[in-house]
């Protein structure tokens, strides 16, 4: 089996995907199956461009490829290259207008990209400046001008397609064709980018599911590589034009398993894409010079008119908002959490200086837009912390902030959860800094290690016992999740996580608590899992001491030298991080153990009985 994680997947952008091809056949049926392939990277608009002997011609179509599929007149579709995007919006909404492929004012050029492209702002002023006018939102249009005004400008194809590649900052896979060749270019930086190679030519894709039914050879590019393809062969260079080699090799992949690649589950997938996601999410928003984050659209100053934040969200995504609930009131922001469903019967008051923050991955859970609308009614600024652009939250809200986790397929919020408590620690900084005048208390510290935190949790991802330790206490009473601060909600998450997948019992308490109540419940029969983030740990531990003295299995989630260890009957290992990103390798241990639990029990992991999705009804 392929590891997909470690090439395909790892190295920024789970958005959006890819196809294009080069043969002596129409392009036009596998660039659609192809993009139906590839819908699971994205789904908010696809469209497809074929090099016909008129010239380019270009069908786009916001929603899935279903609408493109009915949309599309294959009668003026023929031509033996193509290239084809599946989009997942980053830059403006998922109208037909930002849908890919991206083409220059005169058409001689189309672009499909995948990723984000930083310095996409001024580029397109300079663009402008040069008489070059823009149709769509999207960071991508700049590059077919680009690769056009490079043109304009003497450059032969391949030279002004070098040209553009160079000028751009940030993260890409980019294909690109220019009116009159049978030649795609393609660049990789960053994202992925993968070329098949069957006897009637090549294509060439985000992941190799897009065209594993008509080929299983492939080339991964690499970042920096160029590649020019033609029917008839493809040259592998750097971006300088150096020649390079690439050798190519065969997956072995069933069609059906293969969005999943080499994972039973989308959502082991989806835990394993966590590196990437994270990487995503903090991509150009970390300032190490100026000792502070950079959040598009919140420049410090924005919220000084701001006294108090409240946040109102569900499920997960309320676990998030309680994760960034605590780094703020640590911060001395004034912070109290809701679940959105009971915001409108208990509400607090609310004023044109309270910020409410709606954290929602969706961007359609009925109950949060309710409490959304309600906190507007009252005068609130609202801002949403999502991962869908385009989703009613965002039409509902004052401000965005993008979570940029990719597509989740699984009905378990799992990345989606990492992301939106990283963008509410960054936020935490932003609205520390307008409201008290200082930065976080330890923000050297958690910038150090917010950088390498991908790497941090890919560590999590690779040294886990998880699996070992679900087999071991499979079938147990009920389990038991304990935190404290920081730690409390990861617990709350971890045993959401446990009882949805597994169906099997399980809670979430602020360890202080079980000596309240729950300890009554506590047996040989019900392990206490013990998060432990490095704030007042000596507590949680007296805890959950408390517990395993009655006979409970205690599992220690924390770094290997903790003094937790010394105790405990099982160990889940933790990198030793600042406490505000603990808590969150935390969870990807028990985001692991309650999968493993689950696929032990052989439960339907990805649909889960009883819940969907997007929750739409109150
Ligand atoms: C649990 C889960 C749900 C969602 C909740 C809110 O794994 O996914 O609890 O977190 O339904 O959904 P969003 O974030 O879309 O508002």
């Amino acid at each position: 089996m392929y590891a997909l994680a470690s090439r395909a997947t790892r190295g920024v952008s789970l958005m959006c995907g890819i196809i294009g091809r080069v043969g002596r056949d129409d392009a036009i049926e596998s660039l659609v199956t192809g993009l139906e392939n590839l819908e699971y990277r994205g789904y908010d608009s696809a469209g497809v461009a074929i090099q016909n002997g008129a010239g380019i011609k270009v069908e786009k179509r916001s929603g899935k490829v279903t609408e493109l599929k009915h949309a599309l007149d294959y009668g003026s579709l023929d031509g033996e290259v193509g290239i084809g995007h599946t989009r997942w919006s980053t830059h403006g909404p998922p109208t037909d207008e930002n849908a890919h492929p991206h083409t220059d004012s005169t058409r001689d050029v189309a672009v499909v990209h995948n990723g984000i492209i930083e310095n996409y702002a001024s580029l397109k002023e300079s663009l402008r400046a040069a008489g070059h006018t823009f149709t769509s939102d999207t960071d991508t249009e700049v590059i077919p001008h680009l690769i056009q005004q490079y043109l304009d400008e003497g450059l032969e194809p391949e030279a002004a397609f070098r040209a553009a590649i160079e000028d751009l900052e940030g993260s890409y896979a980019v294909t690109a064709m220019l009116a009159g060749e049978h030649v795609l270019y393609a660049a990789r930086q960053g994202s992925p980018l993968v070329v098949g190679l069957d006897e009637d030519g090549f294509f060439l894709a985000s992941d190799v599911p897009a065209f594993l039914e008509y080929t299983d050879d492939v080339v991964y590019l690499e970042d920096g590589d160029v590649v020019v393809v033609r029917p008839d062969g493809i040259e592998f260079t750097d971006l300088a034009g150096n020649a390079i080699d690439r050798r190519p090799e065969t997956v072995e992949w069933d069609p059906e398993q293969a969005g999943k690649g080499e994972f039973d589950h989308f959502m082991h997938k989806e835990i394993h894409e966590q590196p990437t996601s994270l990487a995503q999410a903090l991509e150009g928003r970390l300032d190490h010079d100026a000792h502070d984050v950079t959040l598009e659209h919140f420049p410090p100053g924005t919220f000084t008119d701001i006294e108090r934040v409240q946040f109102i969200a569900c499920g997960t995504s309320y676990h998030a908002g309680l994760y960034g609930s605590i780094a703020m009131n640590n911060a001395g922001i004034p912070t109290t959490t809701h679940l959105a469903n009971e915001y409108e019967v208990s509400a607090p008051p609310a004023d044109e200086h309270t910020l409410v923050i709606a954290v929602t991955q969706s961007g359609e859970t009925a109950d949060t837009l309710s409490a959304m609308r309600h906190a507007r009614d009252q005068g609130a600024r609202v801002l949403t912390v999502t991962n869908v652009v385009g989703s009613t939250a965002t039409r509902v809200a004052d401000d965005v902030l993008l979570i940029r986790a990719g597509p989740e397929i699984g009905v378990a919020a799992t990345k989606t959860f990492s992301s939106q408590a990283v963008m509410l620690l960054l936020l935490a900084q932003r609205l520390s800094q307008d409201l008290t005048g200082a930065s976080l208390a330890n923000l050297e510290a958690l910038l150090a290690d917010l950088q390498s935190f991908p790497d941090a949790v890919e560590r999590v991802l690779e040294t886990t016992d998880g699996r070992r330790l679900a087999t071991q206490y499979l079938g147990c009473q009920s389990y038991f999740f304990i935190g404290r601060g920081l730690g409390f909600p990861v617990a709350l998450e971890g045993a959401l996580k446990f009882k949805e997948i597994t169906y099997e019992h399980a809670e979430g308490f602020a360890s202080g608590e079980l000596k309240h109540g729950p300890l009554a419940l506590v047996t040989p029969d019900t392990p206490v899992i013990a998060v432990f983030t490095g704030q007042e740990d000596t507590k949680v531990l007296n805890n959950a001491e408390e517990a395993q003295t009655r006979g409970a299995p205690l599992i220690a989630v924390c770094p290997e030298d903790h003094q937790a260890t010394t105790i405990a009957d099982a160990h889940l290992p933790i990198p030793d991080v600042t406490p505000e990103l603990a808590g969150l390798l935390a969870n990807v241990q028990l985001q692991l153990l309650s999968y493993h639990a689950a696929a032990g029990l052989e439960r339907a992991i990805d649909k889960p009985r009883n819940l969907a999705k997007s929750v739409t009804v109150q």
